[in-house]
């Protein structure tokens, strides 16, 4: 069976930096799998993340060694829009990847990227927004809401481009203890349909709801056992 995520001895460094962050990086992750890693800060979680999402080499400048594949597909072979509708990212700061005056232009604007038809995004938007519990907040304002639900219409507008994987770059982090609570819920309902999910987290609280958790230290993950460093 092909796997949803292979990462095949992958090392990288960016441009004009002589540390290699990641060192011969070998992981695998089973589809409906929840896999969280854990490590010190500035480590290379982010970094990892850019790999696993193909922002990394398609976006990052560096040397990129070894490889990435996400159902079978090498990175490196796929583009970034093809990369979209099979693995989303949410990011720490939800600020980052919001943008629009209203909740549904948010949502729209990745399925309008890609040509699809307006019916078919309208059907989205409602599918995605009772998927996270903010039907009523359609026609919102963003920045409006709180930390936790600006997360959740994050988590939405990466939903709406239907991907299988999803990673989770400390997308806690910024929210209060409620909404924490709605994105771990969250996380284990897309678990419950089938979905595949990397998670980073520095809050060890969160990862009761991993399957495995993995540490990244010297460049490769490792089983955790309960120390970062
Ligand atoms: N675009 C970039 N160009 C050059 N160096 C970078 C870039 N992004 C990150 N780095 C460096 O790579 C190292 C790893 O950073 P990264 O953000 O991946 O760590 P992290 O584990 O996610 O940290 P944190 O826990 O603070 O989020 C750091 O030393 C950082 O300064
Ligand atoms: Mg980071």
């Amino acid at each position: 069976m092909t796997l949803p995520i292979v990462v095949k001895d992958l090392s990288f460094q960016y441009e004009n930096d002589a540390t290699k962050i990641l060192r011969h990086l070998n992981l695998s992750v089973d589809k409906g799998e929840i896999v969280a890693i854990v490590g010190l800060s500035g480590i290379g979680k982010s970094t990892l993340c850019y790999c696993l999402s193909g922002i990394i080499p398609h976006v990052y400048g560096g040397i990129m060694e070894g490889e990435v594949l996400l159902n079978g597909k090498s990175t490196r072979d796929l583009t970034l829009p093809a990369i979209a509708t099979t693995l989303g990212i949410v990011f720490q700061n939800p600020d980052h990847q919001l943008f629009s005056f209203s909740v549904e232009d948010e949502i729209a604007f990745g399925p309008e990227n890609l040509c699809v038809p307006k019916e078919e995004i309208t059907r989205r938007i409602d599918e995605v927004l009772e998927k996270v519990g903010m039907k009523e907040f359609r026609h919102a304002n963003p920045h409006q809401l709180s930390g936790g639900q600006r997360q959740l219409i994050a988590l939405a507008a990466v939903l709406s481009l239907q991907p299988e994987i999803l990673i989770f770059d400390e997308a806690m982090s910024q929210i209060d203890i409620y909404g924490k609570k709605m994105v771990k819920e969250m996380i284990l309902r897309l678990q419950a349909e089938g979905k595949t999910i990397v998670m980073i987290e520095h809050d060890l609280e969160n990862l009761q709801i991993a399957d495995r958790v993995l540490v990244l230290k010297g460049g490769k993950l490792e089983p955790f056992t309960g120390t970062l460093s």
